[in-house]
């Protein structure tokens, strides 16, 4: 039966895409993104740009690309901008983290060496392994909000943008717990005034971009929105929000075996991981403070997906271990080694042995693009807008925002299914859920 679809603003004119950090995964997403539209290169592992989706039976043989299913931003409609606390452009950046070759970077020169960073709020507490010249001065935390919101305002007006998103590509923050300045709007705003130091830079950020209406995606693992105060501040402004931590190399391989093993009931003892880089991230997360926060991210997706309480036999003492190791050689080019060990048939030990040698930079631009796509559908869809949490962007997370007293979902192909079904929902399509029976479906 035909249901209606959900009303969503058409998307005229020019959007913007603003990221607090513009270091490797930021100018790799903007690089891409112009060379796509130069036709010298394919926008792979995007949803957004190569995905499709099923529509009716399987006999129907109709699936359109999602970008033709749903109202998207065009790429030729995207403008881009950022801050960051060292004044490179993003050539510069770009070259200096060393993600893309320099002929492509050299192809493009014009266009990136425009988007020049605009100066970061920033708390050398919060990152301790940075230290940069590109820094607003304020006589409050609330002060720095408004700067932000004059940037924000003045990117508008020069770039032509009719509607921004924002995504934070910031460096990892230290470990952070939720204080009582964080439980409530009006303690939030009362601290932004005070200086309180429990207050981030990217909850600044934050709160400057949802203040405005401007959605915010978080794709580090810090606490950022992850606070009463900024959730009911996105639901108050209808302001979409999403986060945390891209999903990408191990943690994307996790998330991608685990519910395999699990599928066909193999037990797991034990999953040591452990990874090298050499790129700035890498630098950061050197830092005990930062790591932590990552730590966590990378740590409680095992523990959802396997329901060690519905399955003691298999998954009760698993012993799960995360390493990252700063390793300047390797650059951006990560690699991360996985051992598991699982068990079979009447407990018969076996290994699996991982080695993924990951660009992570490759694999977190296509997530940005297609988070900004997605941000803005949410922003200009009402139904979507006043939830401000998007628990159906939770594919693209290792820690995904999820509404109070909910668990997060981390079965990558669990978190597919509601995607797609939210956007068939959207258009007023029948969900696929695959329970129909062979004969009938
Ligand atoms: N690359 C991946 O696969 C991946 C996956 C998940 C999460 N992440 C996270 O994404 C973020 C970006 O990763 P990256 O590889 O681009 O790191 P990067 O170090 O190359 O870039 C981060 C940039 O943020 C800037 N910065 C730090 N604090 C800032 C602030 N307060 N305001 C403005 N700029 C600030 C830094 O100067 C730097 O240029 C990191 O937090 C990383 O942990 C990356």
């Amino acid at each position: 039966m035909a249901r209606k679809p959900v009303k969503i603003e058409k998307p005229s004119g020019k959007l913007g895409i603003l990221t607090p950090g513009m270091g490797a995964v930021a100018t790799t997403f903007m690089a891409g993104v112009e060379a796509v539209r130069r036709g010298i290169a394919q926008p792979i592992g995007s949803l957004t740009q190569m995905g499709t989706l099923r529509l009716g039976k399987r006999t129907d043989k109709c699936s359109p690309k999602i970008k033709d299913f749903v109202p998207l931003a065009s790429l030729d409609d995207l403008v881009f901008g950022g801050w960051d606390l060292f004044y490179d452009d993003a050539y510069r950046a770009a070259v200096k983290a060393g993600v893309l070759e320099r002929a492509l970077l050299d192809d493009i020169k014009d266009f990136l060496e425009n988007i020049r960073p605009m100066p970061a709020v920033f708390e050398r507490k919060y990152v301790k392994r940075l230290q940069g010249e590109n820094v607003k001065r304020g006589k409050n935390k609330m002060d720095l909000a408004e700067q932000v919101m004059e940037d924000i305002r003045r990117f508008k007006e020069t770039s032509g943008a009719e509607r921004l998103v924002v995504i934070w590509c910031g460096s990892t923050e230290v470990f952070h717990e939720p204080a009582a300045v964080h439980q409530s709007l009006a303690a939030f705003e009362k601290g932004l005034r005070a200086n309180s130091p429990e207050i981030a830079p990217s909850m600044v950020y934050a709160y400057a971009a949802l203040k405005l209406g401007i959605p915010f995606a978080n794709g580090a693992p810090n606490l950022t929105t992850d606070i009463p105060a900024l959730s009911a501040l996105a639901v108050k402004q209808r302001a979409p929000i999403c986060g945390k931590d891209f999903k990408t190399g191990q943690t994307l391989m996790k998330t991608i075996i685990a519910p395999g093993l699990k599928a066909r009931l193999l037990g797991l003892r034990g999953w040591f991981s452990t990874n090298i880089l050499g790129n700035r991230d890498g630098e950061v997360l050197d830092d005990p403070g930062s790591f932590k926060t990552k730590e966590e991210s990378k740590l409680s997706v095992l523990e959802y997906i396997l329901q060690p309480e519905l399955y003691p036999e298999l998954y009760k003492d698993l012993y799960h271990k995360v390493r990252i190791n700063y390793y300047p050689p390797r650059g951006d080019n990560k690699e991360g080694w996985d051992n598991l060990d699982i068990f079979g048939w009447l407990g018969y030990p076996m290994q699996i042995k991982i080695d993924f040698l990951c660009r992570d930079s490759i694999l977190a631009a296509p997530i940005v693009l297609d988070l900004a796509l997605f941000m803005d559908l949410a922003q200009r869809c009402p139904e979507l807008a006043r939830k401000g949490i998007q628990e159906w962007l939770s594919f693209y997370f290792k820690s995904p925002l999820h509404a109070p007293g909910l668990y997060p979902e981390h079965d990558l192909f669990i978190q597919l299914m509601k995607l797609k079904n939210t956007l068939r929902h959207l258009r007023g399509e029948e969900l696929i859920t695959h329970l129909g029976l062979e004969y009938y479906d």
